[in-house]
């Protein structure tokens, strides 16, 4: 990727990350300008989950007071106790979006949605406030569906929401596979999707046996990896970036009885993005001409911030570099710790 070699690019967002709370959060929220970003939306998964405009609020006060040098946006987890005057509510103080996810799917996904058409009141007061549904694009495991069927089994959903609510901002989050880019491109400019860093490089057999790897939607086929990868070096504004950085202490990745799913990139999130791409030319799968500084600023940067709303001219940058710097092996606080993705690896460096 010679081109971005000494590259300044508009400072990245990340549409998707998982902040936590308390110990987590005091290690974690410090790293995001680390990776280049200075705008999140951030997930409510918290225990418990995040649904009142209250507890979103007093979050982002905590998050602000870690570090206030990045543009936190704030989302709602879709409950039954959440109503339509709840998103007239969320609109008025500051909400950005909802993020729905499938009862039991996932990481504290326990208070999840059963049956969408419940929503439907929710979701058409959404419509009307202009505020961003995010799904967690999966169905749970059940008969013959397994982590593998589980996002494209779940975009006949996708598909009947767009067509419902048809001005509906919808993201399908952390798409995995060909199947959800054919979806999304299939709709509206009303729908988007984020893409991952770690769902750019890694496959199936990454997380067979690691369980650093292992996270929900679970990475798929070389297939469906490339079909991610032309879809993020595409320059089609439907495609942006939403890291899915997921921390989880090491103890809960090596021990106990259930591995958590989760990749932390939240340190290394544009620089393990140009990994996936320099990896990708080294392949064959994309040409490195394709790998254009608009490319990259695109999806990085302005697709997100636009499909957002949020797109005024971007007044800070970030310098890329390729210069041997390499991940560390473990961020770690008195109480707490969590290993990064691909550590020790060589990435690329970022510089405000
Ligand atoms: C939590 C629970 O059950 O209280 N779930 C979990 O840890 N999987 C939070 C929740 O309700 O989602
Ligand atoms: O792997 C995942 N981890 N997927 C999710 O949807 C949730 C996340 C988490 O919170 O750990
Ligand atoms: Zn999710
Ligand atoms: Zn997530």
């Amino acid at each position: 990727l010679s081109k971005l070699q000494g590259a300044k690019l508009p400072a990245s967002a990340d549409f998707h990350v998982h902040l936590r709370d308390g110990p987590m959060m005091e290690l974690v929220t410090p790293t995001i300008r680390q990776g280049g970003v200075n705008t999140v939306f951030v997930m409510p998964n918290l225990v418990p989950p995040v649904t009142t405009v209250d507890r979103a609020l007093d979050y982002k006060k905590r998050l602000q007071a870690i570090e206030p040098n990045v543009n936190y946006l704030m989302s709602l987890y879709l409950h039954e106790s959440i109503t339509p005057e709840t998103i007239i509510e969320a609109k008025k103080r500051g909400i950005t979006g909802v993020k729905s996810y499938p009862a039991g799917v996932t990481t504290n996904s326990s208070s999840g949605v059963i049956d969408y058409s419940l929503f439907y009141p929710v979701f058409a007061e959404m419509e009307r406030q202009n505020m961003i549904l995010n799904l967690h694009g999966e169905i749970p495991s059940k008969g013959d569906v397994t982590v593998l069927s589980a996002e494209e089994r779940f975009l006949p959903t996708l598909l009947e929401l767009h067509a419902k609510f048809p001005k509906l901002r919808i993201i399908l989050e952390h798409c995995t596979t060909a199947a959800a880019v054919e979806a999304v491109k299939k709709c509206g400019p009303t729908v988007a999707g984020t893409i991952t860093a770690h769902h750019l490089s890694i496959i199936i057999d990454s997380w067979a046996g690691d369980p650093f790897c292992f996270c929900k939607p679970v990475a798929k086929t070389p297939a469906d990896r490339d079909a991610l990868l032309r879809a993020a070096a595409s320059g089609n504004p439907k495609f942006f970036f939403g890291s899915d950085s997921a921390p989880h202490p090491s103890a809960s990745k090596r021990g106990g009885e259930k591995i958590a799913a989760g990749v932390f990139t939240q340190p290394y999130t544009t620089q393990v993005v140009l990994d996936s791409f320099e990896q990708a030319v080294e392949n064959g799968v994309l040409k490195d001409e394709d790998i254009t500084q608009e490319v990259v600023a695109g999806f990085m940067s302005k697709f997100g911030r636009a499909f957002y709303e949020i797109g005024e001219e971007q007044k800070e940058f970030i310098t890329l570099e390729k210069k041997g710097e390499k991940i560390v092996e473990i961020l770690k606080s008195d109480q707490i710790d969590v290993v990064p993705f691909r550590k020790t690896q060589n990435t690329w460096s970022v510089t405000w």
